[in-house]
């Protein structure tokens, strides 16, 4: 109670001051779209995967997940529309690249070789690859995997590292992540190495599965933007910030992925 009292002062205290301060204070919050630096008239494309969840999938016909939704308080931010093209991961990039698409957003990790192809903005979150295996595999740590057949999602962290690390005879690359999991079920692989929270969902939809308590990689996500649209970038990241300060960004997190 005391603090509370004393936090309640403080802040009348802070208040009365700035109500004082000289006119030199900051101006009032611009409208939407006004304090950043590009006019936005058409809607801001976004080029996805959308068979990815909780970050992007499709409810029916609809586009839902969290990274639909952040890139939809972005494009509201810059004061236009979202337009979701869905694609293969695999794609992505490049159309970024070609400007068919302004942003990649995708639960897309930063790696060192993407940030020679294509900027990215700040971090959003944080991704984990993960080991998938059937209930009763004999697979328990990452050592296990020497010699054994792994599946993954073409052009994703989890492909190209396990490709290194395990040998590219050793990894089958799939279009979308749920076809290396019905493969692991069919006995076609024997560990399913992807996103954490994109593991948990398909061991959740599929009995018999769970995944390793090991992590194999912890990565970055972020949007991928043209190494040409440098304007976009800066906007986007000061919106990302604003996003993140108002608790925006928190609260689409929390919708999808429930705390433990
Ligand atoms: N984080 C991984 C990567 O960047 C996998 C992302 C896959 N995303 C998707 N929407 N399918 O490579």
């Amino acid at each position: 109670m005391k603090k509370v009292l004393l936090f309640l002062l403080v802040a009348v205290m802070v208040f009365s001051f700035a109500a004082c301060a000289p006119k030199t204070s900051p101006a009032p919050a611009p409208e939407a779209g006004a304090k950043y630096e590009g006019t936005y008239t058409a809607a801001l494309k976004m080029g996805t995967n959308a068979a990815f969840p909780p970050y992007e999938y499709k409810e029916g016909e609809k586009f839902v997940g969290i990274d639909i939704e952040i890139a939809e308080a972005i494009a509201k931010e810059l004061g236009t529309t979202l337009e979701v093209v869905d694609m293969e991961f695999d794609s992505i990039i490049a159309s970024v690249q070609k400007g068919e698409v302004q942003v990649g957003i995708a639960g897309m990790t930063v790696t060192e070789d993407r940030e020679k192809e294509v900027n990215f903005t700040h971090s959003y979150a944080t991704g984990v690859q993960v080991v998938i295996v059937k209930a009763d595999s004999s697979i328990a740590s990452l050592e296990d995997l020497e010699g054994k057949k792994i599946g993954t999602q073409l052009g994703t962290t989890g492909d190209m590292y396990s490709k290194d690390d395990y040998g590219e005879e050793n990894v089958t690359s799939y279009g979308k992540g749920a076809d290396a999991i019905i493969a692991l079920k069919g006995g076609d692989v024997d560990a399913v190495i992807i996103d954490n929270e994109p593991a948990k969902a398909f061991v959740a939809e599929n009995e018999g599965l769970k995944i390793l308590e090991t992590e194999y990689a912890v990565e970055d996500y972020a949007i991928a933007v043209s190494k040409d649209n440098a304007t976009l970038l800066a906007d986007i990241n000061k919106a990302l910030e604003k996003l993140t300060a108002d608790g925006t960004i928190d609260s689409i997190i929390a919708k999808y992925i429930k705390a433990e």
